[in-house]
């Protein structure tokens, strides 16, 4: 059996659940294909903490599209350490293409800025759009404002359907709070 070492926050209440999830899923599925529809679409995925939304998202574009996946790093535990590493040098090949950038979580939004930037300054996409399945409300650090969002939260750390604490309930099926 695993255990948790007694430090290790425990899981606090559900906050969004497995059929709430999907559902909203397949309204922004819906929504993102109209705004594709006849364009050369990149979908690029920034891992680890979005491939669970990547995946069942992308089953509800039903478009001819390519996908990416870029690994970057920004947090310690619950802390954003402010700095945003690039875990791979090269970039997907997405000159000309209209890119969506899906990412689990928009909080500061340094790291969305970090990677826009990046691709911006580096290659030459026909358009950059961002999506998120979860948007926090507060301040951003960033100008940077989320295309299409799941859903709208509380400032407060989140776990499960790819967002983890430590590298911890990424497998959950539902997003809960973390005490
Ligand atoms: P920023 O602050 O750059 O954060 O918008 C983006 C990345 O930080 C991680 N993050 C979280 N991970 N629960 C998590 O499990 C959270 O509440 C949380 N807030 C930020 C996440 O990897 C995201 O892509």
């Amino acid at each position: 059996m695993d255990s948790f070492p007694t430090k290790t926050p425990k899981l606090g209440r559900v906050l969004i659940d497995e059929a709430a999830i999907a559902s909203r899923l397949d309204a922004l599925g819906a929504e993102i294909t109209a705004v594709y529809r006849g364009k050369p679409l990149t979908v690029v995925a920034v891992l680890n903490g979005s491939l669970v939304f990547a995946a069942d998202l992308l089953r509800r574009i039903p478009l001819p599209l390519r996908l990416d996946c870029i690994s970057v790093t920004s947090y310690h535990g619950r802390e954003s350490t402010g700095v945003v590493t690039f875990l791979q040098t090269a970039l997907p090949d997405i000159d000309g293409r209209d890119v969506l950038l899906v990412d689990d979580i928009l909080d500061t939004g340094r790291t969305l800025a970090a990677i826009r930037r990046k691709f911006i300054t580096e290659a030459s996409p026909a358009s950059i759009r961002i999506a998120v399945l979860l948007r926090k409300r507060k301040q951003r650090e960033s100008s940077l404002e989320a295309d299409f969002a799941g859903f709208d939260i509380g400032d407060e750390f989140v776990v499960g359907y790819g967002l983890d604490y430590e590298e911890r309930y990424r497998n959950l099926p539902c997003i809960s709070v973390l005490e």
